[in-house]
């Protein structure tokens, strides 16, 4: 039984390429552009883009099962009738908790997230969302060369390491078992905790610098997201994130810490 990760270069699509490996299952690895030797010998390299139909088309020959992530709004309705002709046994889509929590109502990362879950939950596909709340990925975008510049630095979240988001999507893939509950890390921890945690890791102290919500508009004022980023801060400064136990129901384990997180990715901070 072959899986195509579509998005395998991704965080989370790397990690679910080297979980499926490691139950020896066949894997086809997409990319939007094929660079040499970036996966082990025995997967295979497509090409393929949601944005082109007739790419998804070819890279679904000859598979059962599907990871992806969440097409862009106007992209969806031809990946579901492309995906719907190729027939899968499984379709595994990288959603967001966001769609599940009631504060993320109106907000625009949720909405289009709920947007695409909704297509797919209308369409005939053997589907299944994958809804992580927070990636502790977001926190590579900190310059720890600089002072950290935090929009409401006590705001508490609980991140999830992508090899749990990995390996619940790699359960939601191989077995029938519900996986459709927000996904978190292990524990709540303010922004400036994180910071700390980076800081002890790295062995160097690391400053904070705090913005208010005009300084981070004027700053980040290119990003189309940043009215949701501020309304998620809002809530988690209000203590409306939460730190769920679905990966450990899921896994039968505790998620993976956030200390952990920062040491396997010690090399990635600036
Ligand atoms: N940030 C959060 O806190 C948060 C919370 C909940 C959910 N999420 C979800 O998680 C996602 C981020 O996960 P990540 O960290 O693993 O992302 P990532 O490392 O940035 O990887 C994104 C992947 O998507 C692929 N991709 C993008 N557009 C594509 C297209 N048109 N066709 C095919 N592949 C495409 C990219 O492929 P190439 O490498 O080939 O370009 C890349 O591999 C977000 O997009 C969001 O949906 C995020």
């Amino acid at each position: 039984m072959t899986t195509l990760v579509i998005g395998a270069r991704g965080n989370v699509g790397r990690a679910v390429v080297e979980q499926l490996l490691a139950l020896s299952e066949d894997v086809r690895a997409s990319v939007r552009r094929i660079r040499g030797n970036e996966f082990p010998a025995q997967v295979e390299v497509v090409r393929a883009d949601l944005s082109e139909p007739d790419s998804l088309s070819a890279a679904l020959r000859g598979v059962q099962r599907v990871f992806l992530y969440a097409p862009e709004p106007n992209q969806v309705a031809g990946v579901i009738r492309v995906l719907e002709k190729a027939d899968p046994e499984r379709v595994v889509q990288l959603s967001s908790g966001s769609v599940l929590l009631e504060s993320a109502a109106g907000n625009s990362i949720a909405e289009e997230h709920r947007a695409v879950e909704d297509a797919f939950a209308a369409a005939s596909l053997p589907w299944a969302p994958i809804r992580p709340l927070v990636l502790a990925t977001n926190d590579l975008h900190w310059d720890t060369r600089h002072p950290i510049r935090l929009v409401r630095p006590q705001a508490r979240t609980a991140p999830i390491h992508e090899h749990d988001i990995a390996a619940v999507a790699v359960t939601a893939l191989t077995t029938t078992k519900a996986t459709d509950g927000i996904l978190t890390g292990n524990e709540l921890l303010s922004q400036e905790e994180r910071v700390a945690i980076i800081a002890d890791v790295l062995g160097r102290p690391l400053q904070v610098e705090e913005l208010t919500e005009g300084d981070a508009r004027k700053a980040f004022q290119h990003s189309s997201q940043i009215e949701a980023i501020l309304d998620f801060l809002r809530t988690a400064a209000d203590g409306g994130s939460p730190a769920t136990g679905v990966v450990e129901e899921v896994l039968g384990r505790k998620p993976l810490s956030y200390r952990q997180w920062v040491e396997d990715h010690r090399n990635d901070f600036a």
